[in-house]
């Protein structure tokens, strides 16, 4: 038996919308220093099990532990401690348009710390200076592209050092070359900061090249959980029809 404790432990969890039911009882741990990707057909609940885990909505029934403990018996103030341990990339990137790149990579640090502006300043700079934004820190979100965009997103959740980052669709809408770089931050950040990520994806180069595990959601359900080896021999059907055409 493996020493290494799960980072997060999802039991039975079931998440709804109203009456709608959309994660029917999923029981998971994700592993410290892996990145698992999470991996279903368009509107499986993929998103949605983010946001349930993470508290954005909170689980109809089930627990989630982070670092061993029940955060959905936590109060407000305790999970904060929490969710200022991770980061979150929502699908869609969400900078805030109106302001610089430097500015948005400022915002989890007005908000969480009382730093003062010189070391503020400095990890701002370090952030951008991780994903290759120096040069661009001074223009607005609608100036750069796409795949910067979604860099500057990664510094700002990245701001407040997470040992968890969970990234939505991180290399959905670029193109190939553009999401092989981001991968390959990702990968960067993995090893020299021996982060944890759950990240979802519909890219299967990107699987190939990033996944240490993945969990497959089907009609509520988690079909499958292990490595991509495994998931290319587990024989489930709609998981093999992806690993084959790359879509569902
Ligand atoms: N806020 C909400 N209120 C009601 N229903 C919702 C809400 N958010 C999502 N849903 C529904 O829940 C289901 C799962 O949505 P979710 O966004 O988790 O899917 P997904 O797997 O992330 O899909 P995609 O790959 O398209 O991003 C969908 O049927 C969606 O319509
Ligand atoms: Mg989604």
């Amino acid at each position: 038996m493996s020493s290494i404790k799960p980072v997060i432990r999802i039991k039975d969890l079931v998440a709804k919308y109203g009456d709608l039911t959309i994660l029917k009882g999923i029981t998971v741990d994700i592993m410290p220093h892996e990145i698992t990707v999470i991996l279903g057909s368009s509107g499986c609940g993929k998103t949605t099990l983010l946001k349930n885990m993470l508290r954005l909505y909170e689980p109809f029934a089930g627990s989630v532990h982070f670092w061993d403990e029940n955060v959905l018996e936590m109060n407000e103030k305790e999970f904060d401690e929490v969710l200022k341990k991770t980061g979150m990339l929502f699908q869609g990137g969400a900078l805030l348009n109106s302001i610089s790149i430097y500015d948005n990579v400022s915002i989890p640090l007005e908000m969480h710390t009382n730093l003062d502006k010189d070391l503020m300043d400095k990890i701002i700079k370090v952030k951008l200076k991780l994903v290759g934004l120096s040069h661009a820190m001074h223009k607005l979100p609608a100036e750069l592209s796409g795949g910067m965009r979604k860099r500057a997103s990664l510094a700002r959740a990245m701001a407040l050092d997470p040992e968890i980052l969970f990234f939505d669709e991180p290399t959905a809408g670029l193109d190939p070359i553009t999401s092989e770089s981001l991968d390959a931050l990702i990968l960067t950040l993995k090893k020299q900061l021996n982060m944890t990520f759950v990240i979802v994806t519909h890219e299967l180069a990107s699987i190939h090249r990033i996944a240490d595990k993945i969990i497959f959601l089907d009609s509520g359900e988690m079909l499958f959980c292990g490595t991509l080896k495994e998931a290319e021999k587990a024989g489930i059907p709609q998981m093999d029809r992806f690993f084959k055409v790359g879509k569902f």
